[in-house]
């Protein structure tokens, strides 16, 4: 499994073999989700305003067709919010490295993440991508580095092809798990908590009222999303079966990125989110990242069994 550290070099722009009906086509409508996220971080960089920089997002966009039946859905707000969740989770990535120890991330869905090129300077992670045959597939032309698992996260293939490592490994499921059946989700997790006891995940999910939206913005491109939480926010550990991490709670979480992105908001989502912050049952119906470990008796990807503690590793900013 190859090592990562070097600062990441982007391939040199060639034509690809993927047409707009091959796009259009082959991809399953789900998928294309994935290329609003790449435009969505792509077209970051040129906001003055921009929380992070993504040139291989920018070079790989530039290379691929847009769906058309994308528009709607990106220009209602979804550059930002979905810049802002990449963001997120690069900072709980790097807080990860720094606190638990992570070695080893698994981006499951990763769709056209660049997240292992932002984050690759000079980092010491060894990292596992797992998406769909026809993803992965464009993955390779766009010369995304390996390693990858194609194949459905369900499957649980790409379980048997984790690095060992001596931190329990993190996996990230963003914009992931609202799109597969609830049932199938429950099944996955409790393999995962069978397969990798103590492994550690970082997912997002959609609370009821942002769920009509969503559900509205995703249908409009086939995709629509499966699933709502339908527990308070203050219990969706306990929903997924899930230990709580402390330094991870999801309240402060979500706290850390409001003060983080605030300079993003306007005076109306401001005053939503003050209204928000302030009526308990409409907190508790919130959208938000989950930080959970898979519950076991202990991990046993260590020598022992233990999860030893690892010095700070250096992540770009
Ligand atoms: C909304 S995109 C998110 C992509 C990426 N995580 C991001 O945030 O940019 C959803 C991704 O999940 C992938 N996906 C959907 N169902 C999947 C499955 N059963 N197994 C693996 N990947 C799946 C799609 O192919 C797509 O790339």
């Amino acid at each position: 499994m190859p090592r990562l550290g070097r600062a990441f070099v982007p391939q040199p722009a060639v034509a690809l073999d993927v047409t707009d009906a091959e796009l259009s086509g082959k991809l399953a409508q789900v998928s294309k989700t994935a290329v609003l996220t790449l435009r969505a971080r792509a077209d970051e960089q040129h906001r003055p305003d921009r929380v992070l920089l993504d040139p291989v997002a920018a070079e790989w966009m530039a290379r691929l067709p847009w769906p058309p039946e994308l528009d709607g859905w990106y220009q209602n707000d979804a550059q930002g919010n979905l810049a802002l969740r990449a963001d997120d989770v690069d900072q709980i990535v790097r807080r990860c490295v720094a606190q638990l120890g992570t070695r080893v991330v698994v981006e499951l869905g990763c769709g056209l993440s660049t997240r292992r090129q932002r984050l690759a300077e000079p980092s010491q992670l060894e990292w596992l991508d797992v998406d769909l045959p026809p993803m992965i597939a464009l993955r390779e032309a766009l010369g995304a580095p390996p390693p990858h698992v194609a194949g459905s996260v369900l499957d649980l293939a790409w379980l048997d092809v984790v690095p060992n490592s001596e931190t329990p490994p993190l996996l990230i499921a963003e914009g992931l798990l609202y799109y597969l059946p609830r049932t199938e989700v429950d099944r996955l997790f409790a393999a995962i908590a069978a397969r990798l006891p103590g492994a550690v995940i970082l997912f997002d999910v959609v609370g009821v009222d942002d769920f009509p939206r969503l559900l509205e913005n995703s249908s409009s491109v086939g995709a629509p999303v499966a699933w709502k939480l339908e527990r308070n926010f203050d219990q969706v550990l306990l929903e997924f079966g899930l230990d709580p991490i402390p330094e991870f709670d999801p309240d402060e979480l979500m706290k850390d990125a409001l003060s983080r992105y605030w300079h993003r908001f306007n005076a109306r989502t401001r005053g939503l989110i003050y209204f928000a912050m302030g009526t308990p049952e409409v907190w508790a119906r919130r959208s938000g990242m989950v930080l959970g470990r898979f519950v076991s008796a202990a991990f046993t990807g260590g020598p022992d069994g233990s999860t030893p503690p690892a010095p700070p590793v250096d992540l770009a900013p």
